[in-house]
């Protein structure tokens, strides 16, 4: 695992913006997977930066998100689909039609996952997988537990989780209670995997995602078994190493 230390949120997001530029760069037709939540939006516009400056280009990407809340319509301003929408395609020039996350408002959960299972296999491979850090270590919606799950599935989300993206709706009993998440066997298979990560509430979950044992128990601590993980942290976020 490379671990970089950024000063800040702002720096962070701008050195992440930087490896995930020269991926697109690299290979313009590359497959971006994409994360949701607090920490990549710093990332999302330092790109749509890049693209207005004229320096970036994405329009042959193909985007796959981590996940999406089991539930919500596209236009619920909550939906991760949403959250894409808003701080990054609508933004930039990728093809709407090269952009794929999670169905939430599929109600049968086998048909959502297996249908997901099956753009994750036709886009042929995940060159770049952004992720953030969940404070119980989760990565995706990979929750807490006796298993690392391979494929896309169903999870209930945690008291712990549900607390946290408490702040983004109205009342605690507006948040789902279940999301359809990428699973852990497809976000190992990507072939570079960038970690962006800031503040001093996730510095537990960094030091038992980059030093703790490899345990379902901190899901991102499988990460330490990929061969190319770049972990972006602020100090505070390192804090605890
Ligand atoms: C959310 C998302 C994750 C995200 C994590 C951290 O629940 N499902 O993909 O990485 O929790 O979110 P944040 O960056 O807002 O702290």
């Amino acid at each position: 695992m490379r671990i970089i230390r950024a000063k800040d949120y702002d720096d962070m997001s701008r050195k992440a913006a930087a490896i995930i530029a020269s991926q697109v760069i690299m290979k313009p037709n590359c497959v971006l997977g994409l994360a949701t939540g607090s920490s990549p939006i710093g990332t999302y516009d330092n790109l749509v930066a890049g693209y207005e400056k004229g320096d970036l280009d994405f329009s042959g990407i193909t985007t796959v998100n981590l996940d999406e809340y089991k539930g919500l319509p596209r236009d619920n301003d909550q939906s991760y689909y949403y959250f894409m929408n808003h701080h990054f395609f609508s933004r930039v020039n990728v093809n709407p039609e090269r952009t794929f996350l999670p169905d939430g408002t599929e109600t049968d959960s086998d048909k959502a996952c297996r249908a997901y299972n099956e753009v994750i296999a036709s886009v042929g491979g995940i060159d770049l997988q952004l992720l953030g850090l969940g404070h119980n270590g989760h990565i995706g919606f990979n929750e807490p537990g006796d298993v690392f799950e391979a494929q896309t599935h169903c999870v209930d989300l945690t008291e712990t989780t549900i607390k946290a993206n408490q702040r983004f709706f109205a009342s605690i009993d507006d948040v789902p209670r279940q999301a359809y998440t990428m699973g852990i066997k497809t976000i190992m298979q990507a072939k570079k995997v960038l970690v962006v990560v800031s503040g001093k509430d996730k510095a537990a979950a960094v030091k038992a995602t980059c030093f703790g044992p490899i345990t379902p128990q901190v899901q991102g601590s499988i990460l330490q078994l990929h061969n190319d993980v770049t972990i972006v942290a602020d100090e505070a976020a390192l804090s605890e190493i």
